[in-house]
Order: structure tokens, then sequence, then C-alpha cells
């Protein structure tokens, strides 16, 4: 069933487990997704963001394919609109029936990102859209953001954040990043300050850049309080590799085999992630205790 995204991480948020949320810009990553996740009685939230809806994951084609496969498992799926940056964009996705919207004012100033933030979580709101922010500024692997302690999330202010705006949901700077970390390298969380913007907000907390972040850390992190994992690397390298390891072993497979071996490579990838971040068996609740988007 399709929900709202808060209703996925209010449960993850009081059960103390992490929710993997996975950039998905086709059928077979979206199917491989959920169904994997169904398997494993795991929610999941699948998101994607406003370049990867330009090039390829066109909205049009990905909602109802999302909405038509949330209606057939039993588990909790959220539809996210990952990093929102403009207004337009975000109204759309609330108005085409995203279960949640992201907006990503964490390059504005602290003002800016404040008023937007409001402004746009009232609109959410009153579609019964959920809406998640961020404060701090998680950066790129490759510039190695994640050791600059300058974008991390500061508890005081974010507690202001969080009652001034009433987001649902915030991603915090804690030492990771987007994309590839160099070679061997495994970033360092802020664990101390995690423990203390938990313990602050009191309310589900965001981990973006959870590619190569390493087991360990995700492990932790959610331990201290955060309710979900952004994946979008890692996941388009398990497609990458199922199909290009499949075409290896077998280059007379047909463009359809390969697709299928694509789907069995992601589903693999989302069932060992949601072991790793305690969501799998969660869902022996009813839908009942969700209001399901239609
Ligand atoms: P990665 O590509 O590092 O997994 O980051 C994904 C992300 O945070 C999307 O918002």
């Amino acid at each position: 069933m399709l929900v709202s995204m808060k209703a996925i991480l209010d449960d993850a948020h009081k059960h103390n487990y992490g929710v993997m949320a996975m950039n998905s810009i086709n059928m077979e990553m979206v199917r491989g997704g959920i169904l994997s996740a169904a398997s494993e009685n795991s929610p999941i939230i699948i998101q994607f963001g406003p370049g990867q809806m330009k090039k390829h994951a066109h909205k049009e084609e990905m909602l109802p394919l999302i909405q038509q496969l949330a209606k057939r498992v039993h588990i909790p799926v959220a539809l996210n609109l990952d990093h929102g940056m403009d207004f337009e964009t975000i109204v759309d996705c609330i108005n085409s029936g995203f279960t949640n919207v992201m907006f990503d004012g964490s390059s504005l100033s602290y003002e800016d990102n404040l008023t937007k933030t409001e402004i746009i979580c009232n609109l959410a709101h009153a579609k019964g859209c959920s809406v998640e922010a961020e404060l701090g500024h998680v950066g790129q692997a490759l510039s190695e953001d994640d050791q600059n302690t300058d974008l991390y999330t500061d508890p005081a202010k974010a507690l202001e954040f969080v009652q001034y705006t009433n987001v649902d949901a915030l991603a915090v700077a804690i030492g990771t990043a987007h994309g590839n970390y160099p070679k061997g390298k495994i970033p360092r969380l802020d664990f101390d300050r995690l423990k203390e913007l938990k313990a602050t907000l009191d309310m589900p907390l965001v981990l973006h850049g959870g590619s190569g972040a390493g087991e360990e850390n995700l492990r932790k992190a959610v331990a201290l309080g955060i309710n979900k994992i952004n994946v979008a690397t890692d996941a388009f390298e398990a497609a990458k590799k199922a199909l290009l390891h499949a075409y290896d072993n077998d280059p007379s497979l047909d463009y359809l085999q390969l697709s299928m071996e694509t789907e069995k490579g992601i589903a693999n990838f989302v069932k060992q992630f949601v072991h790793v971040i305690g969501s799998a068996g969660r869902c022996s609740f009813t839908p009942f205790d969700f209001e399901v988007h239609e």
C-alpha cells in the first residue's frame, strides 16, 4: 500500500529502526525494490530527484507503476521527491500523488531555508503529503565535504528549525556525503552529534549519502536515531553489476533476460540492505495503521 512517508518514518522512529530510501529510475529498480522489501516484510521508500525525472524517470510513467506495485503488496511503500529545489517541481509532485517531498534548502541561507520549508510544509500537509528538509549540508564525497564540520547540523538551530517549520523528517549532516568516496575510504561519522540531535529533536532523522558509508556505521547510525537512509550510487552500481555479470557469463542473453537479471541484482541488494538497517520483519502491523493513498 502507498502511504505517506511520515507514517513509515514515525513507526521507524518509535521502534528505532531504519528504512531504505532507494533512488529508482526504471521498472527493474522499482519492482526489484518493492517486491524484495515485501518478501522481507520491510517497508520501503522509492524516490527520485528532479534531474533523474527530467532525464529518464518521468513521473507520469513512474507514478502509475509505483502505485500499482504498492497496491499489490502488504508492506507500506512511500514515494518521495528527492532533493526538490524549486517550488514548481515540488508543487507539481505534491499534486501528482507523491506521498512525500524533500525540500532541499541546505545551500540557501538559514533564513531562506526556514521560510521556504515552512511554506512547503503548509502546502504539502494540506494535501496529506509529508515533507523532509535538510539543515546543515550533506555535500559530495569526491570533494571530501564529509570532513567539513562547518557543514554539519547544529542541534540548537535544528530544534528552532523543526519547531518553526513543522517539518516531518530532517536530513542531518553528520559526516556522510553523496556519491563514491575515494577508494578504500569509509567515512567517520560524528555519532556524538547524532546522539545530541536525536535527544534534542525526538523525531525521524534522515541520512543522505548511504552508499559506501559502511555497514558498521549504518548499524550504529540507526541505533542512535537515523530512520531513513538514502541510497543511490550503490543501488545503480548493483543494477549495473548484475547486468554486466550476466552478460559476461553468457553474451548470448537477450535484453529481456538481461533486464530480468538486473531486477534480481536489485532485489538481492535491497534484501541485504534492509537486514543491515533493521527494517526486515517490521511489517506485521495491519494496513489500518496507515492512511492509504489511492
Ligand atoms: P548516495 O548516492 O551517496 O547513496 O546518496 C544518495 C542520496 O543521498 C540521495 O539523496
